[in-house]
């Protein structure tokens, strides 16, 4: 356990916002985080725990004691007849899992493949892509309660997934700290197809049943294509949820604008492009100030400061909150953030 004073979280945040964080301890395991919890001065203040940070919009300086999560660790756990369960620490990078398990001959995550982050965070988020989301491949994870100190064990129930969304950003937030996620990967691998743009890729390529190392290379090259790398421009992916209308709102928006791109969903419910929304409103490459939306995917933000001219969270949220105005001027709809805003 290590911990710092004063520790500016620029390099700790795919934006690259700046913020200072009071105290920040790096914990490697599950008794790290009990050495913090009885620690006579960090035992009682509150608590962030920051894993890739590839999802958060830091608005303002850290008072809360920040955990960086750095429990490392890959294997595979369990050969069962049906799947591979593979186990790794929160801390793990997550795309780098991903190849890891193509590697040892494990595949099943592809889909997921260079999404930003750590692996705590995925279930945190339920992260999603092409056809998958974590939910799908989820075992069960390990985390230890903030307040007890006891390290639990949790299910695909307790998480409660839903879009980008699972316990870990309600009832738990603040309350569990993921050190271990295990994923369950069926066997046999078969693909996960259907998404449009990974269809079109498979068909230009005459391909008629990819391997896994076949859609991890597609799904790699479309990611490249559409979304700016955080190493080389700052951003926290998706900016905003894709909204869920009713049947009714949906009509009346194409009444007035036939191309939107909406998706029927089993539940009859529909869910609308909000990168559509947002480029449908003239967004594609504006900036305020140093936030920008990205030229090439309009529901990304992205950081346009440089080093001398850093961007900040307050701009970020300002340009955040003009799109959800134009967006809701023009649609009546009301564009919900992804990313946790602190
Ligand atoms: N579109 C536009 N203009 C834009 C952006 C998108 O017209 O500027 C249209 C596209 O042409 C397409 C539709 O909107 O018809 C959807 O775009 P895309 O396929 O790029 O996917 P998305 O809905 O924008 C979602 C996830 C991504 C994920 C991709 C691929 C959310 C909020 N985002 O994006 O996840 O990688 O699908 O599955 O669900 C993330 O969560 O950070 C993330 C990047």
């Amino acid at each position: 356990m290590q911990i710092e004073s004063g520790v500016n979280l620029k390099p700790y945040n795919t934006f690259g916002l700046p913020a200072l964080a009071q105290t920040l301890v790096r914990v490697g395991s599950d008794a790290d985080v009990r050495r913090v919890l009885d620690h006579p001065t960090l035992g009682r203040a509150p608590k962030f725990i920051l894993g890739g940070g590839s999802n958060i919009i830091l608005t303002h300086d850290m008072p809360q004691v920040v955990l960086k999560v750095e429990v490392r660790g890959r294997r595979l756990v369990e050969e069962r007849p049906d799947a591979w369960i593979v186990e790794a620490g929160a801390g793990e990078n997550w795309h780098e899992l991903v190849a890891w398990t193509l590697a040892q001959g494990l595949p099943g995550l592809e889909n997921l493949a260079l999404i930003p982050g750590t692996v705590g965070a995925t279930p945190v988020q339920n992260i999603g892509a092409y056809g998958m989301e974590l939910q799908d491949r989820f075992d069960s994870l390990d985390a230890v309660d903030l307040i007890t100190g006891l390290t639990v064990t949790l299910g695909p129930d307790d998480c409660r997934f839903g879009y980008r969304d699972s316990v870990f950003k309600h009832a738990l937030s603040g309350r569990s700290l993921i050190t271990r996620v295990r994923f369950a990967l069926p066997r046999p691998w078969r693909a996960v197809r259907g998404y449009l743009d990974l269809e079109r890729r498979i068909s230009e390529s005459g391909v008629a049943s990819p391997d896994a190392q076949q859609m991890y290379d597609w799904v790699c090259a479309i990611r490249r294509a559409k979304l700016p790398d955080p190493a080389r421009i700052g951003n926290a992916g998706s900016f905003f949820k894709n909204p869920l209308v009713t049947p009714e709102q949906c009509r009346d928006i194409i009444g007035r604008d036939p191309e939107v791109v909406h998706y029927p969903l089993p539940d009859g419910s529909i869910k609308l492009a909000a990168g559509w929304l947002i480029d449908a409103c003239g967004w594609k490459g504006k900036s305020i100030g140093n936030a920008g939306v990205y030229d090439k995917q309009a529901l990304v933000l992205v950081n346009r400061g440089g080093t001398a001219n850093p961007v900040t969270g307050g701009e970020v949220m300002t340009l955040a909150k003009a799109i959800q105005t134009s967006v809701y001027e023009r649609f009546g709809i009301l564009l919900e953030p992804e990313p946790v805003v602190v």
